[in-house]
Formats: C-alpha cells, structure tokens, sequence
C-alpha cells in the first residue's frame, strides 16, 4: 500500500502548494476538506496528517473546525498557520487577535534541536500571514521558534507527534520551508520516500494495460501538457487500441498544428491512431461577426463538440474515453478539498457524454503539473512540449478582441511567434509563468516610410503567477521589448503599434476576454 500523508484543507490559499511540496519529498498525500468524516481519514491509513492555513478565526462561532480525536490518531499531526490555531484552540491552548498582524518575510528564530528545525540554521526567514495569534500553547506544548511580534512561531508537543507552525513553510519565501516539511514527513513521520514519477510511469502503463486488456480508447488530444502526456502514457501501455482526435481550430500558436502532428501523426516516435482535424474554416464561420467574448467561448466550446462528436462517430463505440484530468482539476471542481477556486472557463471538451464509451480513464488524475512534466520527460516527449505553458481552450479566439477572422488569426500568430523567439533567445522563458501577444480591436495611425497608415496594435502581456488565480505583470527588460517591438512592426503586416500591458490580476485577467 502506497505511503500517504493526508493534508486537511481549511480553506487557505496555499493549500495545493502544501501537497505539492510533501510530494517534492517524495512522499504521496491527498488533500481532503475538514468535513471529511473521521472514520474515513483512519481507513485511508495515512502516515501523517497536516492541517492547513484558512481565512477565519477558530474562536469565531462557525469557524471551520475539527475533534479533538483527530490529533489521537496515533499518526503525528502537523498544524500549519490556522491549523496550527486550531491544534492549540482545541486542545486547551488559547488563541485571540495579535497585538500586530504579521505579513511578509520575516525573520525567525528556532530552536534546532527539535526534530522539526533538524538543519535549519537558528536565525532564518519565514513567511507569515495572520492577524490571530497563538498567545497561550495548550499544556504539554513546548515553544520551538518565535519572531519579533509572534512568541509562538512554532511548538511541538513530540512525545504525542503533535507540530503547529504559525508561519508558511510551503510558501517558497520560507527558505528552510520544504527542509521542515522533510523534517515532518520523512523523520516525524517516518515515510521512505516512495513517491517517483518512474515508477510511477512503470506502474501506471501496467494498470492500464490491464484495465484495458484488448479493449479501445479514445482521447481528444489538444496538444497541451496534460492531454500530450495522457497520450503518451496511454501509447506506451496499448498502442494502436488507443485513437487520438487532434482538433486543429485554427485558433492555435503558429505551426503548433504541425508541431502536434509531428509528435503523434504518423511519423512521430508513439504508436497509436492520430486522427487531425482542419476545422479552421467552420470556427472562422461560426464567429464571423461575434464579439461578445462569452459568446465566443460558447461557440468555440460546443463547435469543438460537434466536431469531437462527428469523429468519434465515425470511430464507432469504444470502451474507454480517456482525458488529462489533473489533481488541481479535482481539487478545484471541488471534489478534494476546501479550496472554492471558481472558474468561470472549462478546458473545451468538457465531457463529451454523447460519445458511445463505457468508462472514463484519468491517467494523470492524482498528479500535480510538474509531475506531469517529469512523467512527459519519462516518456521521451520534446522539452517544449513539456514545458509549454498555459495555453487557454478557446485559444487565439480569447487574444483577439472583438470579431476574430483568418486576418487577425494570421496577425496574432505571427506577432506571438516573434515575442516568443525573442523571450526565448533572452533566457527568459522559463522565469515567465506565462506570456503571448494578443491583439487589441485598436486601430490607430502610424507612418511607415512616407506613407500614413491605420492599423492594429498588438498587447504584449506576460506575468508572473504562482497558481494564475492571482498575478503580476513581469519586468521583461526594455531592449528586449523594444527589439520585440520593431520586429512585430517591420515583420508583421497589419500592426503599427506595441503595447506592453502592466495590469495585475486582479484587478485584469491574465487573458485578454
Ligand atoms: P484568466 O484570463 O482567467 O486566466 O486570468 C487564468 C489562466 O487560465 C487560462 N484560461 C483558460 N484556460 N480555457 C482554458 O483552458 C479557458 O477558457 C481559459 N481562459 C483562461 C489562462 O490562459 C491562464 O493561464
């Protein structure tokens, strides 16, 4: 049985970021609401357990809470921010509003001779976020860090396996954050470290084989990360019994078609059916004249469902649909943890349930993104398909502003293949969370030459993001910019101006619809 922490979500905003570092410890965990019933947390037999930060104060009436018999599961519980709160409110230990509230990096002092601070150097820095403090520790607790304005920064009870940290240790501004997590899952917790995405590769290949046995499959490969490597997974366990549908819209980056195609058509390196779709020309047609961008979206989501439909028709009844559906996809939609991340988008496809199939394989259901990207590396995908960034469903359709045409299509690709290069040949393209050009309704007017012209303007957007829920505009340098300005100008017909967008988000979307 595979070795499992369970991190029970209060609500904060790292949460997910907890469960990925435990797994950056090699060590698997699953992220379950508070309201998750006791008697199940105990069955999944877990190796640890951490509560999580959240939004509320624990003494307010209605606060997210838990028994005191989840901290006498005989497994050691790590409280982290709230949870820490928590851990300390419920087993007799007092919590009330800080004298000063902490937010940022501060400095913290531990004491390194606990188990939890093994390695961590006395004097380091922490992120704190909170407004409530721990200004009593329950009895039997012993204080292990403090900073300036917080006297409990940490506190451990070890003989009971009981741990609260008041700061962030997921958050990266942490330095010593993920050795502390080590510290708590490897050492405290006493797991071997089973977690590795190849044999995690090895073994699913195998489960899918066997699930499967001589039956079908079949996949919407978008070309995305997710979806690629679904693929390649699938591949590699069935073969030619698994069928991609490749829906080129017309509305994807320059050459990115072909670049799919070159991966999984006929003479890529993966055995399989890989079916492309040119439909260009019937999404070109159903937007003609459209310019509200929910409308957009709309058309450009159910038109990929008739399409996927026609083809999977042709295909006839198979066994198994099968999608890239990824942890944070499960967590958000609600299933796994707290965390209310409303999405107002789906990935196009959704779940296509007019399709003739018996079940639904999710190859990649229980792994965080950059798992996925060690696991598209296993299989020997290129580098920049791995390491693609975001790339929306509706594609171009939501970087052109207003009505999209094949003219505007060409102008866009052509303006965000040059911005890319030039990032690229910067060294700047893995620092950037996400970043394209997109084009603006504007029509302005220039002078090229001698001659007057009225043409488009580009937006140039690129922003740094943890979890894309929030963002910042990045700090490109200028030359780069102004080089990736006159070659969009010179290079690109249609466009005589370049704009660089500096919004946030919020209050901006990192999209431009
Ligand atoms: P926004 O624009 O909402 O984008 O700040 C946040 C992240 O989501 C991506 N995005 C989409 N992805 N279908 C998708 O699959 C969509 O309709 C969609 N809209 C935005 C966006 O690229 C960014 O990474």
């Amino acid at each position: 049985m595979q070795e499992k922490i369970i991190v029970i979500d209060f609500g904060g905003q790292y949460n997910q970021l907890v469960a990925r570092r435990v797994r950056e410890c090699n060590v698997y965990c699953e992220i379950y609401s508070y309201r998750t019933d006791i008697a199940k947390i105990k069955e999944m037999q877990p190796k640890g357990i951490i509560l999580t930060g959240g939004p509320n104060s624990c003494y307010e009436p209605g606060a997210p809470g838990c028994t005191k018999e989840l901290f006498e599961i005989g497994v050691p519980v790590l409280g982290l921010c709230y949870g820490a709160q928590l851990m300390m409110h419920v087993l007799g230990g007092r919590v009330e509003k800080a004298p000063v509230r902490e937010y940022g990096k501060t400095e913290l002092y531990v004491d390194s001779s606990a188990e939890l601070f093994k390695d961590v150097p006395e004097d380091t820095i922490c992120w704190m976020s909170h407004f409530d403090y721990i200004s009593e520790t329950a009895p039997g607790f012993g204080i292990i860090a403090h900073t300036d304005n917080c006297p409990v920064a940490a506190a451990h009870y070890p003989e009971k396996g009981l741990y609260a940290i008041q700061f962030h240790p997921e958050v990266l501004h942490t330095v010593y954050g993920t050795k502390m997590l080590y510290n708590f899952v490897r050492n405290i917790c006493g797991c071997s470290g089973d977690w590795h995405m190849d044999s995690f590769a090895a073994e699913k290949i195998k489960e899918i084989r066997e699930k499967v046995g001589d039956g079908r499959v079949l996949l919407a490969l978008s070309g995305g990360v997710d979806s690629s490597v679904a693929a390649g997974l699938l591949s590699r366990a069935i073969g030619k019994q698994l069928t991609c549908v490749f829906v080129d819209h017309g509305l994807l980056r320059k050459n990115e078609g072909d670049e799919v195609e070159a991966v999984f058509g006929e003479h890529g390196q993966f055995d399989l059916n890989f079916i492309r779709v040119n439909a260009a020309e019937r999404y070109y047609d159903k937007l003609k004249g459209v310019t509200e961008p929910e409308k957009k979206r709309k058309i450009i989501g159910e038109e990929f469902i008739r399409v996927f439909e026609e083809e999977a028709k042709k295909i006839g009844a198979v066994d198994y649909l099968a999608q890239g559906t990824i942890y944070p996809d499960v967590v958000e939609s609600g299933l796994g943890g707290e965390s209310a991340v409303i999405k107002s988008h789906h990935n196009v496809g959704g779940l296509p349930d007019y399709v003739d199939f018996k079940e639904i394989i999710e190859p990649l259901r229980n792994l965080f993104k950059d798992e996925v990207r060690k696991v598209g590396m296993e299989l020997g995908l290129p580098d920049n398909l791995v390491y693609r960034q975001p790339f929306p469903g509706p594609g171009l359709g939501i970087r052109i502003i207003g009505e999209v045409t094949a003219e505007k299509v060409r102008i866009v690709q052509d303006a965000d293949y040059i911005y890319r290069e030039e990032i690229d040949k910067a060294g700047l393209s893995r620092s950037i969370g996400q970043y394209f050009a997109a084009l603006t309704n504007m029509r302005s007017v220039g002078v090229m030459g001698d001659e007057r012209t009225y043409d488009y303007a580009v937006a140039l957007r690129a922003v740094n993001t943890v979890d894309f829920m929030t963002a910042e505009a990045a700090e490109i340098p200028f030359e780069v910019l102004q080089t990736v300005m006159s070659r969009i100008i010179n290079e690109v017909r249609g466009v005589n101006r370049v704009f660089y967008d500096l919004t946030s988000k919020p209050p901006g979307t990192i999209e431009f619809e």
